[in-house]
């Protein structure tokens, strides 16, 4: 969580600043700041609130080399104070910082104990003071000083009032350096840097580096290195509104292509038709949306192939042990969750094989897993994750479809069209209903289970609306206590295996005077009969459906939360990258 970014170069430092803080506000937008060298001294701006709220001209002094911040609270709550940059004692070093210090405390102690005096409540306060104490007219020589001093995960950069550098240190936070024609621009992600320059370098973990208009000095372990930039073929149109009222909805829009492009990407990967070949059992490894999509896949490939899946939250995997003969795959659209990273670790320590599945070029699992294959969702910008699900679904299905024993892959054809299909629904009375109440409940049964469990995720943290998910059995084990006539119930009743038991499901929810919103086919006319709204979803194959399910499911929520007013793309509290275990 958080983002950084730094410019040294010839531009206005403050503009190249904010432009990037917009771009990473979807890390966290509790607080913002910047500082910028001007005329020899470091100056400093920054406020609780959102980068939305800065005007730019006239706060801060203009210069060509700056650092700024977007913040998701840790330590200490959000306010001007706590907000990056921090600075030292004598106001000379500024610093942000991306990641947990996990020894600051200790720190802040010996520090406070030599005289430093400490402004903020924040872990990162203390990288500036320790720049203060080991600087020595020496960028390099005090950033190797102090990150030997830090523990923990850091993406950091600094400034200093003597020197028209930006001192950067990478440890299992992520951070690039765009390298332009007389600038480069340093940030937690590709987004800010694109604009300026396609040339880009990944930090790696325990890299120092020194950056200035015109030179670049990379170390790790002390050694210096070689990086060379790699070209990123990026479109910047992709990561724009477009017309659309929020990202969230025009990412919806974005869904057929997103999961053909997926599944196009995945046409000839003989590499994990190996993997797959090869595995005695899989285990998926994944947090939020990203677990439900690895619940999908357990089903699937438990329907059409040989090979046993488990599934285990990410942040839960390290109270399990794993046997070097499965396989973990962990999926990740950013691939910088900490969780997702630190099961990856875990799995390879266990010395199992590794996949990562993620949305991001060069992320943290890009560089652990053993296999690493890519969803082509491109850049989604709202916080709720949308097209880059679609887009696991599709890489997932294709993996079933190449697993042992599998003959599926004609139901892919049908995917894109179902998706395209449910894009025109309207939900103006199902949306009146939810909108309408402070609890919901979905359900669904088989691999519609975790289609529930993601629309009830997805209702909750944009509409704010306490939704839960359960699989369609288990309502009479307790939640149905729930149950009244203020409590609509989302039912997920395709034709197939579960619709006997789930029209059962059904009655019993309609005798406790609960509504019902059912999403069924359109000519299901016992569904129709018991149900307060039907959201017609045409049945197609188990695949299309789950995907057509799903992504109905999402404008529901889209469509509740835009009632309700809620900032849909940046829901309160959350961030999209969770670099926090
Ligand atoms: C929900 C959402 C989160 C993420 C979760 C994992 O809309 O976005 O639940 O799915 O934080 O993130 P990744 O996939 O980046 O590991």
């Amino acid at each position: 969580m958080c983002g950084i970014v730094g410019y040294a170069g010839w531009r206005d430092a403050e503009s190249v600043l904010v432009e990037g803080l917009r771009a990473l506000e979807y890390r966290g937008y509790d607080s913002y700041g910047l500082a910028i060298l001007s005329d020899g001294a470091v100056s400093v701006v920054k406020d609780a609130g959102r980068i939305s709220d800065y005007r730019t001209g006239g706060t801060i002094y203009s210069g060509t080399v700056g650092i700024g911040h977007t913040r998701w609270a840790t330590h200490g709550v959000p306010s001007a104070i706590n907000a990056h940059p921090h600075t030292d004692c004598t106001g000379n070093f500024a610093i942000v910082h991306n990641g947990i210090i996990e020894n600051y405390s200790a720190l802040r102690s010996e520090l406070a104990a030599a005289g430093h005096v400490f402004a903020s409540e924040t872990d990162s306060e203390v990288i500036a003071h320790l720049f203060e104490a080991c600087y020595d007219g020496d960028m390099m020589a005090a950033l190797r000083q102090v990150t030997g001093r830090l523990e923990g995960s850091y993406a950091v950069l600094v400034i200093a009032a003597q020197e028209g550098v930006i001192a950067a240190a990478r440890n299992r936070s992520p951070l690039v350096i765009g390298v332009g024609d007389g600038e480069v621009v340093c940030a937690s992600d590709l987004v800010p840097v694109i604009p300026y320059t396609r040339e880009v370098i990944f930090l790696e973990d325990g890299d120092c580096a020194v950056v200035s208009k015109d030179a670049l000095w990379i170390e790790n372990g002390g050694d210096v290195v070689t990086r060379a930039p790699e070209f990123i073929a990026y479109d910047p149109e992709s990561a724009k509104k477009t017309g659309f009222a929020h990202y969230m909805i025009k990412e919806i829009f974005e869904e057929p292509e997103a999961f053909s492009r997926t599944l196009n990407a995945m046409q000839d990967t003989e590499e994990m038709q190996r993997v797959m070949e090869g595995a005695a059992r899989v285990t998926v490894v994944a947090s939020g949306t990203s677990y439900h999509a690895g619940m999908i896949f357990r089903y699937l490939m438990e329907e059409f192939s040989t090979i046993p899946v488990r599934t285990e939250i990410a942040s839960e995997f390290r109270y399990v042990r794993p046997s070097p003969d499965e396989v973990v795959l962990v999926i990740s659209q950013s691939g910088e969750t900490a969780d997702a990273l630190a099961a990856l670790r875990r799995a390879k320590f266990h010395r199992c094989r590794t996949v990562a599945l993620t949305n991001t070029l060069g992320s943290s699992i890009t560089r652990e897993a053993d296999h690493v294959f890519y969803t082509m969702a491109g850049p989604e910008i709202s916080v709720a994750a949308t097209k880059s699900f679609i887009a696991q679904l599709a890489a997932l299905m294709k993996m079933v479809s190449l697993s042992r024993g599998a003959s599926c892959s004609l139901l892919l054809a049908d995917v894109k069209q179902a998706i395209e299909a449910v894009l025109q629904l309207e939900m103006i009375r199902a949306t009146d209903l939810c909108a309408g109440a402070s609890t919901l409940i979905a359900i669904g049964r088989g691999v519609f289970y975790p289609v529930a469990l993601e629309g009830a995720l997805k209702m909750k943290e944009i509409s704010y609306i306490h939704a839960e998910g359960y699989a369609g059995g288990e309502l009479k084990h307790g939640p149905i206590a729930l149950l009244s006539g203020e409590t609509p119930v989302i039912a997920f009743v395709p034709p197939g295996e579960t619709r006997t038991l789930m029209i059962g499901n059904l009655k019993e929810i309609a005798s406790r005077q609960a509504p019902i919103i059912a999403f069924a086919d359109p000519d299901d006319v016992d569904v129709a009969d018991i149900a307060e709204v039907v959201i017609p979803v045409r049945h197609r194959n188990v695949f299309a459906d789950v995907a057509a399910y799903t992504v109905a499911a999402q404008m529901l929520s889209y469509e509740v939360a835009k009632k309700l007013g809620r900032d849909i793309d940046k829901p309160r509290n959350l961030a999209k990258s969770v670099t926090v275990e």
